[in-house]
């Protein structure tokens, strides 16, 4: 078992929100082992109906993460993410989306500037202008990407920064620490199907207005008298 989920030890509760999640494997690795279910929300952009139309394994996966407990919601868009009344009020330690991505569109490549805009005004402000009202004034925001062109040409720094973060670090995302975690494109014919992560990272942003280090530690501290 590993000891350490994205750098935060687990001995600490940490409500933790997934956004964006594929076939809800990344949930499912996480909750059985780094977060505790009851303290784990797990969302798609998809309906229910069609997570199982797309995924032969998305059962398996919901029915694994409500036997664990994690509140599982299907139907979330980032554009609506902190106004969706399921989550409404609600305050995450962590709010984690691994690949954002806004779907391919025929004709155009995802080297062009009118992608990578299309990503970014889609999937990437949005995300970032409701999970800042939704994360603890010394929580995280979780963002993996791919690290090499078009993708790292995307702008995530900037753009978070306009929404009042500040990248804390980035750390190298290696999916052999989550066991059963299938990345998956999510979109166009074969939504099914996985890619290859090739070089990628995690980037930590914390809001502004507070010093990175003095936040880092006060999450791990702040969580002590939660542990389950
Ligand atoms: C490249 S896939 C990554 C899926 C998953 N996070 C993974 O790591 O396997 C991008 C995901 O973004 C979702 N998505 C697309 N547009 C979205 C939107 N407006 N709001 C929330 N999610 C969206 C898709 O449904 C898809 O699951």
């Amino acid at each position: 078992m590993l000891k350490n989920f994205a750098h935060i030890s687990r001995r600490y509760a940490l409500k933790t929100i997934t956004v964006s999640d594929g076939d809800l494997s990344y949930a499912a690795s996480i909750a059985t082992r780094f977060v505790d279910g009851r303290d784990l929300t797990a969302t798609t952009y998809d309906s229910y109906e069609d997570l199982l139309k797309i995924y032969p394994e998305a059962e398996g996966n919901v029915e694994r993460l409500k036997s664990l407990s994690v509140n599982v919601i299907h139907n979330v868009a980032v554009q609506n993410l902190s106004t969706d009344n399921r989550l409404a009020g609600e305050k995450f330690d962590c709010i984690i989306n691994n690949f954002p991505h806004s779907g391919f569109v025929k004709g155009l490549s995802e080297t062009v500037p009118e992608m990578i805009k299309r990503h970014q005004d889609l999937v990437i402000s949005p995300f970032f202008k409701h999970a800042v009202k939704m994360l603890h004034p010394n929580g995280q925001i979780h963002i993996t990407h791919k690290a090499a062109p078009p993708f790292s040409n995307w702008d995530i720094v900037k753009i978070a920064e306009t929404h009042g973060l500040k990248l804390l670090s980035t750390t190298k995302f290696n999916p052999n620490r989550y066991p059963g975690y299938r990345p998956k494109c999510g979109a166009g014919h074969t939504p099914n199907k996985g890619f290859r992560v090739g070089k990628c990272v995690i980037y930590k942003f914390v809001l502004k207005k507070l010093k990175s280090k003095k936040i880092y530690k006060f999450v791990l501290n702040s969580h002590k008298s939660k542990k389950k």
